[in-house]
């Protein structure tokens, strides 16, 4: 198996110059034999941006990962989460294909058999006032 991730990334600034940065996560589970998706899972989505390329580890499955949030802008605009590097159970990092408007945290504990699960804290839409869609994402060990 393979375990391909996406992005749902807001990068437009296309609401009057309010970019929300990262607004959801796909993580599919493919058989490299038959490219069959065995389980799709997808997190809370925003309703902002578009899905970025396929990525993936090169071996194993994703088992850390390190959030990109930025910080609070005053009356600028903010975005939050941004983006996600991911560590993989074999030795080698994937870097999301969000924004880099943000500073990385620390690096989540590692899960020896992957990462299968996704919980994200999402800002619902505002209306009128700055956007950030999601704010918190945390991960579930297999
Ligand atoms: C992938 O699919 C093939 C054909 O259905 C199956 O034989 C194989 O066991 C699958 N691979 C894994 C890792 O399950």
């Amino acid at each position: 198996f393979v375990l391909f991730f996406f992005f749902k990334v807001d990068r437009e600034q296309s609401k009057g110059g309010d970019e929300t940065g990262l607004n959801g996560i796909l993580l599919s589970c493919v058989n490299t034999t038959t490219f069959e998706v065995v389980k799709q899972i997808t997190s809370s989505v925003g309703p902002w941006g578009t899905w970025t390329p396929i990525q993936w580890c090169p071996g194993g499955f994703l088992s850390t990962f390190c959030l990109c949030v930025e910080p609070k802008q005053g009356n600028e605009d903010d975005t939050a989460a941004d983006n996600i590097i991911f560590g993989c159970t074999v030795p080698h990092i994937v870097m999301g294909n969000g924004l880099e408007r943000g500073l990385y945290g620390a690096w989540s504990d590692t899960c020896t058999e992957g990462i299968n699960g996704i919980n994200i804290r999402l800002e619902k839409p505002k209306g009128i006032g700055d956007d950030t869609s999601v704010n918190d994402v945390l991960f579930n060990c297999a």
